[in-house]
């Protein structure tokens, strides 16, 4: 049977692409998407994808995920470092989640290296770029499938 997955991307993340290509690289958002949902056909698995760059938005897509999705695949952004509201929405939610991260934030500036999501998720992927979102799905899907 399918399993179902919701997608987020926080703040700023709709403009990779352009944005510090330095440290996000040149694929854009739609692109990233594009890959994942190649990899989820293969997987058996069904996406819903929201970006948004509202704290609260991502609050709400959490919680309605409760009513429909398996697992959370989540790239925070900033409010990775900063946001206890999104974290007591994956805790409250309950859904298993993975954190990712395109860059590597432990070897950035040091408002990075904290995450407030980390705790609550059952693992986390950074520093491969694109690639962080293909192994957060495979990773979320191998746990998923393997539960009871
Ligand atoms: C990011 C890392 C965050 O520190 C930053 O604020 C982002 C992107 C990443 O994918 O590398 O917006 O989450």
């Amino acid at each position: 049977m399918a399993l179902h997955v919701l997608v987020l991307h926080g703040p700023n993340l709709n403009l990779l692409g352009r944005r510090e290509v330095g440290i996000y690289g040149h694929a854009t958002l739609d692109e990233i998407n594009q890959s994942l949902r190649e990899l989820a056909q293969e997987l058996d698995v069904e996406l819903r994808i929201v970006q948004s760059n509202h704290e609260g938005v991502l609050v709400d897509a959490l919680h309605e995920s409760a009513e429909w999705a398996d697992g959370v695949l989540i790239n925070a952004g900033a409010y990775t470092h900063t946001s206890i509201a999104l974290r007591d929405a994956v805790a409250g939610v309950g859904l298993p989640a993975v954190e990712v991260h395109l860059s590597n934030i432990f070897a950035r500036e040091p408002f990075r290296h904290h995450s407030y999501l980390a705790p609550v998720c059952i693992g986390t992927i950074c520093g491969f770029g694109p690639e962080s979102y293909l192994l957060g799905l495979r990773g979320l899907v191998g746990y998923l499938r393997r539960r009871p």
